[in-house]
């Protein structure tokens, strides 16, 4: 495989984190109300770790920007440390010399989780609609929580967990893990400007073969990205071998 796909950046492991926080910290620097969707996960957390350097570095401030979760779990009560809420306040906001001016999580705590959903994608729109979605890639193809089998129109939703979704949600320190989550849908990621597709780690390696090579197919969900203009897949060269 070669940086020749289209959208494809592959950076040193040892740079990667470095070189996505510098970009991230260029688009805030040069368009102060950019309105961007975050992940969490192991993928992210370098990239979040040198987020307040690489602002620095670059004069920017998210002081006015938006910050939008990109998905979150359910049945996990608010403060549990697994919430995708609570990883982002402390991996993202807390550590910003100046907290940004909205941050968009979902609401789980409410009776009706559904009508929680419309109310995001309401807000989003508010907002102006997303600049930026910034993601990680599933073992299983996911982006966010849609899981294969999801369509391209897939709006926000609740979702049942994949069996690896699960495993993950384990690995994080939720046991039991939660079965359900709440998710941007793939109507609202394509809806973006900009993607951002972050892949790192040989383990990472067979299915960003598949997202790359393979056909666009709703059984690997992150595959149904390949069309959208603003794609760009930033692996390291351990995902990305040869
Ligand atoms: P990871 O998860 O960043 O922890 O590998 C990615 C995902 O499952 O979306």
């Amino acid at each position: 495989m070669t940086a020749a796909h289209r959208g494809l950046s592959v950076l040193p492991a040892a740079g990667w984190a470095d070189g996505i926080a510098d970009a991230l910290a260029a688009r805030i620097g040069s368009h102060p109300d950019f309105v961007v969707c975050l992940p969490t996960g192991s993928t992210p957390r370098p990239v979040y770790e040198r987020l307040p350097s690489a602002l620095s570095r670059a004069g920017a401030a998210m002081g006015r920007a938006t910050v939008v979760l990109l998905d979150e779990y359910l049945g996990l009560p608010a403060g549990h440390p697994v919430r995708c809420d609570d990883q982002l306040r402390r991996q993202v906001i807390e550590p910003l010399p100046e907290p940004p001016a909205t941050f968009l999580a979902f609401d789980v705590d409410g009776p009706d989780p559904v009508a929680a959903c419309a109310a995001y994608d309401a807000a989003i729109e508010r907002a102006g609609g997303l600049d930026l979605v910034v993601l990680g890639l599933g073992t299983n193809g996911h982006v966010g929580m849609n899981e294969p089998g999801t369509a391209p129109d897939a709006p926000t939703r609740v979702i049942e967990l994949a069996p690896s979704t699960m495993a993950a949600a384990r690995t994080y320190g939720a046991d039991p893990p939660p079965e359900r989550g709440v998710t941007l849908g793939l109507a609202g990621i394509l809806a973006a400007r900009e993607i951002w597709l972050l892949v790192s780690g040989d383990r990472k390696a067979p299915i960003l073969r598949e997202v790359l090579e393979g056909p666009v197919t709703t059984d690997v969900p992150a595959s149904l990205l390949r069309g959208h203009p603003g794609l760009r897949i930033i692996a390291d060269d351990a995902a990305l071998p040869g």
